[in-house]
């Protein structure tokens, strides 16, 4: 599977987030040193900046294996039991959107991060008791978008607190010429270039796109990525010069054109423009802050000058109205 290989798997071959991938590395050769297992990990940052290949890459430089799972998916505590007692010592269990746990998991998860217990409850009525099984050493990494909605309990239980940001576009260009070859598929620089300025300073979707203009390259150019080809393809996929997308343009210019500028609430937007409000803000938001074109302000999302500029609306100060 080659998405699979567009991963990479060490850290030498991890493109940015260079601060995080070096305090990492101190800390696993430590771990490794003592004999240990890693202390439990929490990275936090938005969709598609790497967190499940950090996993990875954490558990393959620990050389240990990883268990894979997610909040939503653990329902029940017997469901969190099993993923336990399958562990061997110092592997690394990874749980995807773990900001999403119930609290009667998060409850079982507080022992088994700080002990390496298990404690269970067996049998019924007055013969009910808490029985508590050891497990093994384990590194915990968590991964979730919205660090902030840890609840503190759990939070206080990881070691290590990593904060991935968006790429750059030395970084991102990068990347793409590694998948690219990964692929198999010619590229010049300026393609590469081209398409990691519209990726929203995210790997994922620069894979995405490299992987539809590899599509325009094969049958309508020669196969090989150059920058005019790369910058049609991305203008027919309907992404502009700044990588914002259909959803994009439309958050923007509903806060402008249906709430003069803002400020509105975002179930209030959610439901103008018909997206999920989780959506808005876990995915389209962090750029969109991040480029300066959306204030979050108490009494809802405001669009600021820059983006009425980039949309060629005419911004009125507040003020210079009276
Ligand atoms: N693919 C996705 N993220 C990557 C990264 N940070 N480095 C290299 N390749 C990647």
């Amino acid at each position: 599977d080659l998405d699979l290989n567009l991963r990479p798997k060490r850290f030498v071959e991890y493109i940015g987030q260079q601060k995080v991938k070096e305090n990492l590395k101190i800390f696993i050769q430590a771990a490794k040193k003592r004999g240990e297992s890693l202390d439990h990990v929490l990275l936090s940052g938005p969709p598609g900046l790497g967190k499940t290949t950090l996993a990875n890459i954490i558990a393959n430089e620990m050389g240990v294996e990883i268990k894979i799972t997610s909040g939503p998916a653990i329902e029940k505590p017997g469901d969190l039991a099993a993923v336990l007692t399958n562990l061997k010592p110092n592997d690394v269990l990874f749980i995807d959107e773990i900001h999403r746990l119930n609290r009667m998991i998060e409850e079982i998860l507080y022992p088994a991060m700080e002990d390496y217990a298990l404690d269970i409850v067996v049998g019924n009525g007055p013969n009910a008791r808490s029985v508590r099984l050891d497990l093994p050493p384990f590194t915990l990494v968590g991964a979730t978008t919205k660090a902030g909605s840890l609840t503190s309990p759990l939070r206080d239980r990881f070691g290590v607190l990593s904060r991935l940001s968006f790429y750059d576009k030395e970084e991102l260009a990068q990347i793409v010429i590694r998948a690219a070859k990964v692929l198999e598929v010619g590229i010049e620089e300026e393609g590469a270039y081209e398409i990691a300025r519209r990726s929203r300073g995210t790997p994922r979707i620069a894979n995405r796109f490299l992987k539809r203009v590899r599509d325009f390259a094969q049958i309508e150019g020669e196969g090989i990525i150059t920058k005019k080809i790369a910058q049609e393809s991305l203008s027919r996929l309907e992404v502009d010069e700044l990588g914002l997308d259909r959803i994009d343009r439309k958050i923007l210019s509903t806060i402008i054109e249906k709430f003069s500028g803002g400020p509105v609430g975002v179930s209030t937007l959610a439901a103008a423009i018909n997206e999920e409000e989780e959506t808005i803000e876990d995915v389209y938001e962090p750029y969109l802050l991040q480029l300066g074109f959306l204030n979050r302000t108490p009494r809802g999302r405001k669009a600021t000058k820059l983006a009425y500029q980039h949309f060629n609306y005419n911004f009125e100060e507040e003020d210079s109205l009276f």
